[in-house]
């Protein structure tokens, strides 16, 4: 039922000192580059070089062996936050292709990778034809129907897509994997019921649903709640205990749209909280999750009768505990939290995707799949 992930997407943690750690070494690695490359009067900078932020760990003569590794070519930073391309291969263990920002290995690149959000609404920012014939362009896009943009002249220019759908060419999601130890799961302390992180609620986002329910909701049960929204940012580093420290938590997504089932819910689940989910119907999710593991707005008539619900397993430790029974065979994986990690995953992805995929592929009218529930 789910599917098993692949090997090399496994067991993740990334310090966020480590991280800037490695920034720093890069940053002076690559002035000495820099250097070496300007006293050496424009030879091509040695291998492993980080000079023009490509992760390339092999030359890149022409003539290239048949089996060299695909240059994948990210056209821009995601809403212009530069992220370190090694960490495709030091947390997410790809490694398979040549990750580059370098705009002038376009004509060699055979993928090239477009954020969505960054293209211009009169494709000024693309590139220009020729195309090179064996170049695929991958449309790069984690936001739901209800917040795209539909901007003209996309709909047939792409090869592949990058998305959270399942029905993506490359699919982005945090998936349960099949456990490898034999661990029993410790529940946390936990000192709150209910507790909702939410950052956004603007409703030309689409959020009125959840906001409507939330207030009812709260007439009827405590919610603790965080988040920008609410004038109370909690740091990244809080993520994970602060939800760890309630019993349940709301997973109350930001529109209503299939398979858009997000990090709001793999976050309790990594923390050891009862997802109570708002999205997609129950069929859904459990798509994607153990019927058991999560509990869905839906499966009460309205608001009054899910905080009942919620009050009563309080007291019912046995029943509470039945929520983690998945455990004893799945792990959920941390997802990055800043933004400037969130997107680096989709980014690795499709640098495995590339390295396998070596046929054609042509996205027919991309607006009418994307907009089609
Ligand atoms: C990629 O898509 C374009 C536009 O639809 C198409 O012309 C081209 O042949 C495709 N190339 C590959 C390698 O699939």
């Amino acid at each position: 039922m789910f599917k098993k992930r692949h090997p090399a997407l496994r067991k993740m943690t990334l310090p966020a000192s480590k991280n800037a750690l490695s920034f720093a070494k890069l940053a002076a690695l690559g002035l000495i580059c820099s250097v070496l490359v300007f006293i050496l009067y424009f030879e091509p900078p040695s291998p492993g070089c980080p000079y023009s932020s490509t992760l390339a760990d092999e030359g890149n003569d022409e003539g290239a062996a048949p089996d060299e590794k695909p240059i994948v070519l990210l056209w821009f930073w995601p809403l212009g936050v530069r992220v370190d391309f090694k960490i495709c291969s030091t947390y997410f263990k790809v490694d398979s292709c040549v990750l580059t920002d370098d705009r002038a290995l376009y004509n060699k690149a055979d993928g090239v990778i477009f954020f969505h959000k960054d293209i211009d609404w009169h494709l000024r920012n693309l590139p220009q034809d020729p195309r090179p014939a064996f170049q695929k362009w991958i449309w790069f896009h984690v936001e739901s129907p209800t917040n795209t943009l539909k901007i003209p002249g996309l709909e047939n220019r792409f090869n592949l897509t990058l998305s959270y759908r399942r029905d993506a060419d490359i699919t982005v999601r945090n998936e349960l994997t099949l456990k490898e130890t034999e661990d029993d799961f410790v529940l946390p302390k936990k000192d709150k019921l209910v507790c909702w992180i939410v950052s956004n609620k603007d409703p030309g986002t689409g959020t009125s649903v959840r906001d409507k329910y939330y207030s009812e909701l709260s007439k009827h049960i405590k919610v603790h709640i965080f988040g920008k929204a609410y004038g109370q940012f909690l740091r990244y580093e809080d993520y994970y205990s602060t939800l760890a420290s309630c019993k349940f938590y709301l997973s109350f997504e930001n529109s209503i749209h299939r398979d858009y089932i997000t990090e709001k819910v793999n976050g309790p689940l990594v923390a050891g909280t009862v997802p109570v989910v708002l999205g997609p119907p129950r069929e859904n999710y459990e798509q994607f999750l153990p019927s058991e593991a999560f509990i869905h707005i839906n499966d009460f008539p309205d608001a009054k009768s899910l905080a009942d619900f919620l009050l009563n397993l309080d007291k019912n430790d046995e029943a509470y505990m039945r929520y983690f029974d998945w455990r004893k065979l799945y792990t959920a994986t941390p997802h990055l939290l800043s933004i400037s990690n969130e997107f680096i995953h989709p980014v690795c992805l499709a640098c495995d995707h590339m390295s396998r995929d070596k046929d054609f592929h042509v996205v027919q009218d991309l607006y009418k799949w994307y907009f089609s529930e």
